[in-house]
């Protein structure tokens, strides 16, 4: 499965999946890397790895749809037929949402449904939350909507600040956005309604999770 990446910043995120598109057996690969800053870090990570990689400023587009648009063709004529999201720092229309209905995913750093939106680690502590995690979600039109793919959960310790947090959210959005896209190339997920049913998917105590 051929996919575009898009980013606005460190890309630690985009460098978990070109490290599992590099490996023998993974069944998708990056071909082309779209960053809205010139100045993102995640474009040497791309260039790194001889992906192409393209940079759009929203600030030369008049309207949101035209540098969706502009966008949209560019991943299109890469070839690429699916979007991940890695810490794209941009609302995108609801045409663009449209357009990649189910081909689309985001990673976010916290246990959807809760934690939406910004400084989600400030969040969590404010709130006293004992547990909090990333999520991996087909993107729909509203912000951080959609059905989840996968998550992980890690325990907030007393001691915690928003950056020890963070850090260790971190660690685990690298292993679950690979592992996310590992299950949709290999077409083991498809919606229904709002929800993602994962073919064969286990939970840990060994009972097939979504059943039907
Ligand atoms: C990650 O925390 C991701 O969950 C959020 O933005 C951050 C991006 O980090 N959407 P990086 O650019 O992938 O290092």
């Amino acid at each position: 499965m051929k996919i575009a990446v898009l980013i606005s910043g460190r890309g630690s995120n985009l460098q978990s999946l070109i490290d599992a598109c590099a490996t023998d057996d993974f069944p998708a690969e990056i071909v082309l890397v779209i960053s809205n800053k010139a100045d993102a870090y995640g474009l040497k990570r791309a260039d790194e790895a001889s992906i192409p990689t393209a940079i759009f400023n929203h600030k030369d587009f008049a309207t949101r749809e035209e540098f969706d648009d502009a966008m949209s063709n560019a991943i299109e004529a890469a070839g690429a037929e699916f979007i991940c999201l890695a810490g794209f720092m941009r609302l995108l229309s609801d045409t663009f949402v449209k357009r990649w209905h189910d081909r689309l995913i985001n990673i976010h750093p916290s246990l959807l449904p809760t934690f939406k939106g910004l400084h989600v680690h400030e969040q969590v502590i404010e709130r006293g939350a004992l547990f909090s995690g990333c999520t991996v979600h087909f993107v729909r039109a509203a912000m951080d909507e959609g059905p989840i793919i996968a998550q992980a959960v890690i325990p907030v310790k007393p001691d915690d600040n928003a950056d020890t947090l963070a850090a260790r959210v971190l660690e685990q959005e690298h292993v679950i956005y690979p592992k996310a896209l590992r299950l949709i190339a290999e077409g083991r997920v498809r919606v229904s309604g709002e929800r993602a049913i994962i073919d064969g998917r286990k939970t840990p105590d060994g009972h097939l999770a979504n059943p039907e």
